[in-house]
């Protein structure tokens, strides 16, 4: 099996033999980081970016470099075609003639779907608005694997904005798929999306503590002598093995004053992270804005600069792959592997179709793409958008296709 050819839109596309084979890829490329591989000689990655971006964008393009690999560049949206309207499909289509991959950050959720539906050559999701962002995931997956030697069992916080954080909906997937415990941390209002928490549910039987956030789990000492609440939330901190922070999403809020009520809750953070225990992994995508102070940098148990750095490997095995210049040693399925319960189209040749509900995602801004829904195998009420897996209820008289 290869993953010559392959997108990669959603962490959900490789199985976990494949997430496997490319850690272990990642391991021989994190041998290669300097110089030039030459594995990808005449190959030519497009990153196409709608959104900032600093590591994911400059690592993808050092990837490719360090691979042997030349790339063209998008990384201002505003500065092309566009800023007239030009469509995701059109885009595409133009780049696809003359890149071999695509890697494409979008502010729309199910974008990046999109771009592989009409490009001929693989696509990247290199963050889809909300959704995901699975190669970040990958990334944050092989930092914890090497740095713990496993993933199964481990006890780990997602804490920060759960709800726009494209990183830790990919991630808890991730984490969730091969073995590991999750805690969701979250200020109010900015709680992971019920839809992924029935997926998580359903599919993993993964049913997570929630908290408000570390302060609530540890309230700051008043006295010397811990009290009852206090040494309780001594003990739930020092379960967690991985705090994995994230920044709130300030693009994605309506107004500042909602955004200044969500950042409020991070105050005390810091205390609960220096009272974590002394093996755990402190992580963080970045760009860190308040949730970890400078001064914790230089703490034994800070591991996002490292994680950072696991990037340019990581972004190399899979580039490699996709793009078929290492064979990627895929071993058979085992009875424990997760394998995804098949989904069946809604067919609405006989109907109107139905809107996705939700206003970010991509059918409701490049309007001349058809609404498309799966029926869910663990909601039979609900169906999800294809593009960005929001829910809405069965419209009467719908079948599944084919
Ligand atoms: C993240 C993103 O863009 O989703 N950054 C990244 O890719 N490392 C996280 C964030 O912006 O907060």
């Amino acid at each position: 099996m290869t993953l010559e050819g392959r997108d990669l839109i959603s962490i959900f596309d490789f199985s976990d033999q494949e997430l496997e084979a490319v850690f272990t890829l990642a391991d021989e490329m994190s041998q290669h980081t300097r110089g030039n591989l030459g594995l990808a000689d005449g190959l030519i990655m497009c990153t196409l970016f709608y959104e900032p971006s600093t590591r994911t964008r400059l690592s993808f393009e050092a990837a490719m470099q360090r691979l042997g690999g030349g790339v063209i560049s998008v990384a201002d949206a505003g500065a092309t075609s566009v800023a007239k309207g030009e469509t995701i499909a059109d885009t595409v289509r133009i780049v696809e003639s003359y890149a071999d991959l695509i890697v494409i950050r979008n502010p729309y959720d199910g974008s990046a779907k999109v771009a592989a539906d009409f490009a001929g050559v693989p696509v990247i999701n290199a963050g889809d608005g909300t959704h995901e962002h699975p190669t970040q995931t990958l990334l944050d997956l092989y930092t914890i694997r090497r740095a713990k030697g496993k993933l199964k069992d481990l006890s780990v916080a997602l804490v920060g904005d759960l709800r726009y954080g494209r990183t830790v909906h990919s991630l808890a997937f991730g984490l969730a798929r091969l073995g590991a415990k999750i805690t969701l941390i979250s200020p109010p209002g900015l709680e992971m999306p019920a839809h992924l928490l029935a997926r998580l549910e359903s599919e993993f039987r993964c049913r997570p503590e929630q908290y408000r956030s570390l302060t609530e789990i540890v309230p700051l000492p008043r006295g010397r002598r811990p009290n009852k609440q206090q040494a309780w939330a001594e003990e739930v901190l020092s379960q967690f093995e991985v705090f994995y922070m994230t920044r709130v999403q300030k693009e994605r809020f309506d107004t500042e004053a909602l955004y200044q009520q969500a950042t409020a809750a991070y105050g005390e953070v810091p205390e609960a992270l220096r009272r974590a225990r002394t093996d755990a992994l402190v992580m963080h995508p970045l760009p860190r804005v308040e949730e970890i102070p400078q001064d914790f940098d230089r703490d034994p148990r800070a591991l996002y600069f490292r994680q950072a750095a696991y990037g340019l490997p990581v972004r190399m095995a899979l580039v490699a792959a996709l793009l078929g210049r290492r064979t990627t040693r895929v071993r058979k399925a085992r009875p424990g592997d997760y394998k995804p319960a098949p989904r069946h189209e809604v067919d609405f040749r006989k109907l109107s179709p139905v809107r996705c509900p939700n206003p970010r995602c991509v059918t409701n801004h490049e309007t001349y793409l058809a609404p498309q829904f799966n029926f869910l195998p663990y909601a039979p009420g609900l169906i999800a958008c294809a593009y960005c897996e929001h829910e809405t209820p069965v419209p009467v008289g719908v079948e599944a296709l084919g």
